[in-house]
């Protein structure tokens, strides 16, 4: 259990870090809370989280959220727009967003009170499980052009702060993937700008946006000035000290000591991708079965473990047809012969080895796993050799496969 009483996992793979494990992203956190104070003293603000699939954008943005609640007394909504499948028109993303700001503190009595009050036309019941809406009015009722949207934020924030004297709402746009390519998203948040401070009107609005950087660049693309009014925080890989100390909190919670050599391999394969501390972790904690200290034996069969799974859940159906052809099996041998083939490769590492050396049958090879997202090509000034996007997938090839099958 801790301290409030939960009983939690360290090792969340698929989901936003529990607070009680979050670590590093100080500057960003400085970052957001200043931009969100700057946002109460009556400008919108808007900020954007940048990074890879996996590297705690939305870790980052909830954890803020928490912060900007506890420090500034500002409420915030966390909203997923679906990836791929998100809401096509303006009036599809006003709906999500709306029905998401009632429905998502649900379980939160002193913001639920409040939502039922200012929502109470639209919710049909509110129960444990979650809240029932009540969908034509709500669509009836939800913006349908970019100033009522601000509108509504505004008058969101008039309503929630009515009885205390903080101010603030924070709206979270997450995986942005389809709408940020949608010329109405981007009108909406250039329009945000263009509207702020209409009529000497405030507004307490921090809107932050998690996606990629590809995907914020193409938002630029659709319309420049987008690029001016967002501030772009990038998030990058863990340092080697915030992963150690993630395993030293989580083992810590767990009861189950940690070497310092355990600890060094942990680190050395998470490579500072928070998605793989968390994969590492838990199947480190699961295949320790007496739960016995971890050291480099112990960590070593969690991170081979972690390479299964890792491999299995993302390159097994992909990379099937590669691993069954004939005509790459003796490149396959050569990875997973101990030649010493780690993160980095050459070209002539490999051919070099190879009996009868086939350069188009080996860039064939290499170009699919490129195509895979397994590999990528680096170039510098004087070298050119092949990196593994991650160390566990370098793992996984070095498995004979005939042990993944
Ligand atoms: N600062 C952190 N401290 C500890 N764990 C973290 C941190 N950031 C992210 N994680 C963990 O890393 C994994 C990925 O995090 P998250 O889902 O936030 O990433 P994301 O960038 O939003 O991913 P996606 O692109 O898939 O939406 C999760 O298991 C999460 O628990
Ligand atoms: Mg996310």
């Amino acid at each position: 259990m801790n301290s409030d009483g939960r009983s939690i996992s360290p090792f969340n793979p698929q989901q936003p870090v529990d607070p009680d494990f979050f670590v590093g992203r100080d500057d960003s956190i400085k970052r957001v809370l200043h931009r969100a104070q700057e946002s109460i003293n009556g400008n919108l603000r808007i900020i954007y989280l940048a990074g890879k699939k996996g590297i705690g954008k939305t870790s980052l943005a909830h954890y803020c959220r928490l912060c900007i609640e506890k420090e500034l007394g500002a409420i915030g909504f966390h909203v997923f727009l679906h990836g791929d499948s998100g809401p096509r028109t303006l009036k599809d993303f006003t709906y999500t967003t709306v029905e998401r700001i009632i429905k998502s503190r649900s379980n939160e009595a002193s913001v639920m009170s409040l939502i039922e009050k200012i929502f109470k036309k639209f919710i049909l019941e509110v129960k444990v499980g979650g809240v029932t809406i009540k969908h034509k009015e709500l669509n009836e009722f939800v913006p349908n052009n970019i100033p009522t949207f601000y509108d509504f934020l505004r008058n969101l924030d008039t309503e929630l702060h009515k009885k205390d004297k903080s101010r603030g709402v924070v709206l979270i746009l997450d995986e942005l993937d389809f709408v940020a390519s949608e010329q109405y998203f981007v009108d909406l948040l250039k329009g945000g700008s263009d509207i702020a401070g209409v009529d000497g009107k405030k507004d307490n609005i921090l809107i932050i946006l998690c996606g990629t950087i590809d995907v914020f660049h193409n938002m630029v693309s659709k319309v420049k000035r987008v690029g001016d009014i967002i501030d772009l925080i990038e998030i990058r890989r863990l340092s080697e000290k915030e992963v150690i100390e993630f395993y030293k909190r989580s083992f810590s919670y767990l009861s189950i000591a940690i070497t310092q050599g355990g600890l060094s391999v942990l680190k050395q394969f998470v490579d500072g991708i928070p998605q793989l501390m968390h994969l590492i972790g838990e199947e480190t904690y699961l295949n320790n079965h007496q739960d016995r200290a971890i050291n480099k034996r112990e960590a070593f069969i969690g991170v081979r473990a972690a390479a299964e799974v890792w491999g299995k859940k993302y390159l097994k159906e992909k990379i099937h047809k590669l691993f069954y052809n004939p005509k790459y099996a003796p490149i396959l041998k050569i990875f997973q012969s101990n030649i010493n083939i780690e993160l980095k490769f050459s070209e002539n590492q490999i051919l070099n080895n190879l009996i009868v050396k086939d350069e188009d049958v080996l860039f064939e090879f290499l170009k699919a796993l490129e195509a895979l997202n397994v590999i990528h090509k680096h170039k510098d000034d004087d070298d050119e050799y092949w990196v593994f996007n991650d160390r566990l997938l370098s793992l996984y090839f070095q498995v004979p496969h005939e042990n993944i099958y």
